[in-house]
């Protein structure tokens, strides 16, 4: 096989959480630390695709040699990802916040007096992975999705396959007791229409790398390249 068989290939990766604001100074949050993003999308670049990364807040540098493109909200990774298109790969490993706070303040939230409480209303945010799926024009041809589950892994990421019109689904387990989410180890199951391929536990990096050759092993089944 060619040593860079992605070249030529675009590639968009979302990684990260997304920061909701509240008010100025506040926001709502997840614990994704977007290192398996970060990881596939420098691993796709390392294939020699042309690799744009859409990421949320995160501590990670930057890989070498990838468009990275710096969002903190669901809407704004949306519109990032929107246009970053056209792309031939997507992969969409941001662990973006299922809601934001429906109104955000414009000024900084004072404490209630006692006995009150303060309640948020909340909207649900944009699912980016389907919005991207459900396109008519210029879906990318193939569309990986991660799931993190708690139970029932495989069996949650293969309805997922469905509900979110992607191609592949990237399964974990992030019980806590797992130390998944935010940790350097993954154990995961790649779910498609052939069914669920569990991989042993792995770093992060050799995860996105296996993930990065078979991207290339199907782009060259399929007669892409
Ligand atoms: O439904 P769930 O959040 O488990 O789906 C996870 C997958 O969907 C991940 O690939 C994630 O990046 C994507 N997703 C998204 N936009 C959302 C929620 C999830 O792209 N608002």
């Amino acid at each position: 096989r060619r040593a860079r068989p992605l070249e030529g290939v675009r590639v968009l990766v979302t990684a990260g959480p997304t920061h909701e604001p509240i008010d100025p100074v506040r926001y709502l949050a997840n614990r994704s630390s977007g290192r398996q993003g970060y990881a596939v999308a420098a691993a796709a670049q390392a294939l020699g695709a042309d690799t744009v990364l859409v990421t949320g807040p995160t501590a990670l540098a930057p890989p070498d040699g990838v468009e990275t493109v710096k969002v903190e909200t669901a809407d704004e990774m949306l519109a990032a990802c929107e246009a970053a298109l056209p792309a031939d790969i997507g992969i969409f490993a941001a662990a973006v916040a299922d809601w934001r706070v429906k109104s955000r303040s414009e000024e900084k939230l004072k404490k209630t007096a006692k006995e009150a409480t303060t309640a948020f209303e909340l909207a649900e945010n944009p699912d980016i992975l389907r919005t991207i799926a459900s396109r008519k024009t210029g879906r990318p041809r193939l569309v990986i999705g991660f799931a993190a589950e708690t139970e029932n892994v495989v069996a949650n990421a293969t309805a997922k396959l469905e509900t979110k019109g992607c191609d592949w689904i990237v399964a974990n387990d992030v019980s806590p007791e797992t130390g998944v989410m935010g940790g350097q180890e993954n154990t995961v199951h790649l779910v498609t229409a052939e069914g669920a391929e569990s991989w042993p536990k792995l770093g992060k990096d050799e995860v996105a790398r296996r993930l990065v050759d078979r991207i290339a092993d199907t782009l060259a089944e399929t007669g892409g390249r």
